[in-house]
């Protein structure tokens, strides 16, 4: 039984207001959950409510969503016995009423349903991890992916490309996987320092010098050798995210420096720099209504890369099905935020793996010190995990919890699987 429900009006990274929400158990125990927020949001994601109230926090503020899971929500789930996340995910979805959450709020909704899933953890006493683990998957420690370059809508710089992520995927464990990460960029720092450039960081912890793409690539790949790793997937390999959604002009066209880009173009880039760099993975490589373009890159280099859909999928099951009968991508980022729900986002998950497609667990720009997403990274055994650079608390906060796992579980497996 569900004894108590509220929520509170807090800060996420980016010094914007979010929500932690905090349900207590029928045994006294307190379950809380800290919610993110995304900046490069997909058009289609469950809607994050905001109160819009000029004077408070720029508009920005939550001070009704909290007062929604205080209110209607905890009217709902207070008082009464559950069967498990489903029940309460499908409670909550029924009573918003809308297909996206828009109307309680995404925000309010993922609160809860992680919480809840906390809740749900500690009373079959087991770690959320291995709760969160559903039949025929096998737990496994995800490869870490650390995004130490960062540019498009998360960095003030030109940069196009949104995530330059180095991956570990040689790394023998994952405490070794994380010092890589560590290592590549405090050599990032040092070569930035000599070339006189920028060390300020964008929003997931990444510097953000401002360099072109190529420049980027190149120094990411001198960096791994300057720590002394082995640039590629016997070592330290790199993978990318342009969120291509961001860098598209009006007429359809991709803006790369001067250049107006068919997608044409940029899938031939693409190959090019797959050729020339140790790149493994590839998401958002184009915008997310780009279908036909979708389905010519997963044919050009599917074979060869990652071909990962984000803003585009939007950790959406339909979506997803419907991208898998189409032959678009290979690979799902996967956002419980942009979906709303634990249930919904393990049902995203199975889809996946029922049609062989891999999966990347993620963090969003906006984040909160909660490590939720790590043990959702091990439970699934999907193998990946993005959660920024290996610096600042809240993307720590999920490769510290790796280390924690690791450690208390030395036989959980560590790689891609
Ligand atoms: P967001 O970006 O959290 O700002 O949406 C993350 C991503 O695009 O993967
Ligand atoms: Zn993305």
């Amino acid at each position: 039984t569900i004894t108590g429900l509220s929520a509170l009006e807090i800060l996420d990274s980016r010094g914007r207001p979010t929500l932690s929400v905090t349900l207590t158990a029928q045994d006294g125990s307190r379950h809380v959950a800290g919610v993110p927020s995304g900046k490069s949001t997909g058009a289609n994601e469950a809607v994050e409510r905001r109160d819009g109230v000029a004077d408070h926090y720029a508009g920005q503020g939550v001070e009704e969503v909290v007062a929604t899971v205080e209110g209607e929500i905890a009217s709902h789930l207070v008082g009464h016995g559950w069967d498990g996340i489903w029940e309460i995910d499908t409670t909550l979805c029924g009573v918003d009423g809308t297909p996206n959450l828009s109307r309680l709020g995404a925000n309010a909704v993922v609160g809860v349903s992680m919480a809840a899933a906390r809740a749900f953890a500690h009373a079959s006493g087991q770690p959320l991890w291995r709760w969160l683990a559903r039949d025929g998957v096998a737990p496994r420690l995800p490869v870490p992916h650390f995004n130490i370059l960062n540019g498009g809508a998360h960095a003030p710089n030109q940069l196009e490309f949104q995530e330059f992520m180095v991956a570990p995927i040689g790394a023998p464990d994952l405490p070794s996987a994380v010092r890589a990460g560590a290592d590549v960029y405090a050599a990032l720092r040092a070569l930035l320092v000599e070339d006189g450039l920028d060390t300020g960081l964008g929003d997931e912890g990444g510097f953000a010098p401002d360099v072109d793409v190529e420049t980027a690539l190149r120094m990411l790949t001198k960096a791994i050798d300057r720590a002394g790793y082995e640039a590629g997937r016997r070592g330290v390999a790199i993978a990318l995210d342009p969120a291509a959604t961001g860098f598209r002009g009006h007429d359809g066209r991709y803006l790369v420096g001067d250049e107006r880009l068919s997608a044409g173009d940029l899938i031939d880039w693409y190959t090019e720099l797959v050729e020339w760099y140790p790149i493994w993975s590839i998401e958002d490589g184009l915008a997310e209504d780009d279908w036909d373009g979708w389905a010519t890159l997963t044919q050009r280099l599917g074979d060869r890369v990652q071909i990962m859909g984000d803003d585009i999928f939007v950790t959406n099951p339909q979506i997803i099905t419907e991208a898998i009968e189409r032959k678009v991508g290979n690979s799902s980022l996967i956002k419980v935020n942009q979906i709303g729900t634990v249930s919904r986002t393990l049902e995203a998950m199975a889809v996946c793996r029922d049609a062989g497609y891999t999966q990347m667990i993620s963090h969003r720009s906006g984040e909160t010190p909660d490590s939720f997403i790590a043990d959702l990274a091990v439970g699934s055994g999907c193998g990946q995990l993005k959660s920024g650079a290996p610096a600042r608390g809240e993307r720590v906060a999920k490769y510290n919890r790796l280390l924690e796992i690791a450690a208390a579980n030395p036989d959980l497996p560590y790689g891609l699987g």
